[in-house]
């Protein structure tokens, strides 16, 4: 375990360079969320991932109780992991995240993110995120203020905004919440925080423009990515390297 450990690591801060490198230069990273992909064949959407040259895959969490919806645990998590060699980027919609972060770790989660409004003692989650190897994000639903995470954005990776009400792909983006994104942009820059902006919710190739605009790293897609005739084209799209 210590040899993957000690690989997976290096993996990781190998991975974690070109992010910031990539950021430094501007360029966004896709991510697609296998909440609409085809769960019947979830090896098939990993290699439409693949396949489309998308960044990360974005895995989502849900318990039916921090969210009106369910969908995996652990144990999906690390069956797929052998059979994608992308940054698997988690997202726990979940109540009481501490109690499942080790899970998540051991099935080969390389980002987890928890929502600030499910965890009181969010520090003390994210240390225990960093300790064991992982990246440690956080997320604010569309009625969290940003300043509810000042206390801990010098500790996280990355923060994931919102822009629909988590539990379910398909819905239309909240524009309300990108003054969130500018917000988070310009206290980065403010204090010399390093942590990567996701945006999360009806990213699509009309939203994805004022989105990037706001200053997201990451945009997560999930409807907009396996609904597409064309998904490596729409990767291109997304990441504005080709007009709409
Ligand atoms: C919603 C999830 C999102 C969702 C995005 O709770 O966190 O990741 O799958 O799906 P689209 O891109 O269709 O809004
Ligand atoms: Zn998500």
């Amino acid at each position: 375990m210590k040899q993957t450990l000690v690989n997976h690591t290096e993996f990781i801060a190998f991975i974690t360079d070109i992010c910031y490198y990539k950021h430094m230069n501007n360029e966004i990273y896709i991510a697609p969320s296998i909440l609409s992909a085809d769960f019947s064949n979830m090896r098939s959407s990993l290699e439409t991932i693949e396949r489309a040259a998308a960044d990360w895959v974005h895995l989502d969490v849900m318990d039916g109780s921090f969210v009106p919806n369910l969908t995996f645990g652990p144990k999906f998590v690390k069956d797929l992991r052998p059979f994608s060699p992308k940054v698997f980027d988690v997202h726990l919609m979940v109540d009481h995240p501490e109690t499942m972060i080790n899970a998540f770790i051991d099935a080969g989660s390389d980002y987890i993110t928890f929502h600030m409004e499910a965890a009181v003692h969010a520090h003390r989650i994210i240390q225990q995120i960093k300790n064991a190897g992982c990246k440690a994000g956080i997320s604010i639903v569309p009625s969290t203020p940003v300043s509810a995470l000042r206390e801990i954005l010098q500790y996280v990776d990355l923060v994931l905004v919102m822009t629909v009400n988590p539990g379910f792909g398909g819905q239309k983006l909240i524009t309300g919440s990108l003054g969130k994104i500018t917000e988070l942009k310009s206290i980065r820059e403010k204090n010399s925080y390093d942590f990567l902006i996701s945006v999360d919710g009806g990213i699509n190739r009309q939203t994805a423009p004022s989105v990037v605009e706001a200053g997201a790293d990451i945009l997560v897609s999930g409807s907009a990515f396996f609904n597409a005739e064309d998904p490596s084209e729409e990767v291109k799209i997304l990441k504005g390297n080709i007009p709409v």
